[in-house]
């Protein structure tokens, strides 16, 4: 059995159609001001037609497949982690295992809103760690852009469209995925929810005429309750993997308010240079924030070899989790087996050893 997950790929997808807040001015009664005081957010990235959940999952999937190494093929595990998948069923991950054509993977998505990918993490590293695959893709993906009432300002201006998407490999080092927590409490799920198209209020004109395909929240509270529960997901998980604050060279949390991941960052009196933060160019994008994250982290220098890694989130359910890691980073070429590999090089021993001399 592996000791541990690494991850071995990671790559993002972002829609190139950029909305400003100059351009939301425009459609709501809102400000650049407004916005960017109160969120931290100055654009976000809006999918066109095409750029389904799925198209940009594959994206950033295939990207990621691609810094690892690993072949389509070889993929035993694709989750997606979306609250905006496709359709309600077949799962998004369904979608993008065949596109990607990874024809031996077993397939599902993970919904915890905008923890969704830390989940996803969690259960991956759960099945390497005991021996069920031998790695997955583990994929955080949204397109809140078609949830979003654009006549609603209090949510409209907050949410972003994106894939991201990691690579994880079974492994005999001590390095990898140290720590996951998760948590949630579904006695406050309405203070952020999308009330209709589900089976309990299914589609019908009624509920299209109230509005309740959209995104709707209690921005405040759910504001406050982000803040605490995220630090202390965060302590969680720093305790669990056997380290201390001081060892975690760079937090890179959910990105849903600049505000909240101050006040995430002053509650646990962590160094506000050791965070990173890039949601002024891509708004809240829910599951694949994180995701996104790690690879602007990992293109800018942030993020590297040996860095110990913080991610942290919350989300509607509400969901809040939070992991640690040792960033390994791109192998080089030198990484786990898969089996195929490993059944190939065994064959190739058997021959070697039958072989006349
Ligand atoms: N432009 C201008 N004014 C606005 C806008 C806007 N876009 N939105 C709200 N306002 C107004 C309000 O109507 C209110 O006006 P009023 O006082 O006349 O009623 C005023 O601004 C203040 O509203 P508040 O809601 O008190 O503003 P606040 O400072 O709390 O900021 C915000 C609102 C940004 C939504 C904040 O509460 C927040 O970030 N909450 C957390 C939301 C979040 O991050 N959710 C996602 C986490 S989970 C997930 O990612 C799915």
């Amino acid at each position: 059995m592996a000791k541990n997950a690494l991850v071995t790929g990671w790559g993002f997808y972002a829609p190139s159609r950029v909305m400003t807040n100059a351009e939301l001015e425009r459609i709501v009664d809102t400000s650049d001001e407004w916005i960017t005081s109160r969120t931290g957010i100055k654009e976000r990235r809006i999918a066109s037609d095409e750029e389904t959940t799925s198209f940009m999952s594959v994206r950033a999937g295939r990207a990621a497949l691609e810094k690892a190494h690993l072949r389509p093929q070889d993929v035993q595990l694709v989750i997606v982690g979306t609250c905006s998948p496709d359709y309600l069923f077949p799962a998004t991950a369904c979608l993008v295992q065949t596109e990607l054509g990874a024809t031996r993977a077993g397939a599902f998505d993970v919904e915890a809103a905008c923890t969704s990918f830390i989940t996803a993490l969690a259960i991956a590293r759960g099945m390497i760690v005991s021996g069920a695959v031998q790695n997955a893709l583990v994929i955080g993906a949204e397109r809140l852009s078609r949830l979003l009432n654009w006549k609603d300002r209090t949510t409209c201006v907050l949410f972003g469209d994106g894939a991201g998407a990691a690579v994880l490999e079974a492994s005999n080092a001590s390095v990898g995925i140290e720590s996951t927590v998760l948590h949630g409490d579904g006695s406050k799920g309405e203070m952020l929810m999308v009330q209709a198209g589900g089976s309990k209020r299914p589609a019908s004109a009624e509920t299209i005429e109230r509005g309740q395909h959209f995104i709707t929240m209690a921005g405040g509270e759910v504001f406050k309750l982000a803040v605490k529960s995220m630090a202390d997901a965060a302590e969680e998980a720093i305790a669990e993997a056997g380290l201390t604050l001081d060892d975690i060279d760079i937090l890179i949390p959910h990105q849903a308010n600049v505000r909240i991941i101050d006040g995430v960052a002053k509650r646990l009196r962590f160094p506000p240079e050791k965070v990173f933060i890039n949601i002024q160019r891509y708004g809240n994008t829910s599951a694949a924030s994180i995701p996104i994250a790690i690879c602007e982290a990992e293109a800018t220098g942030r993020l590297r070899r040996g860095d110990k890694v913080l991610l942290v989130a919350f989300g509607g359910g509400f969901t809040w989790g939070a992991a640690v890691l040792e960033w390994f980073g791109a192998h080089d070429g030198v990484r786990p087996l898969s089996p195929l590999e490993r059944a190939g090089r065994a064959l190739e021993d058997v021959v070697e050893r039958v072989r006349p001399i």
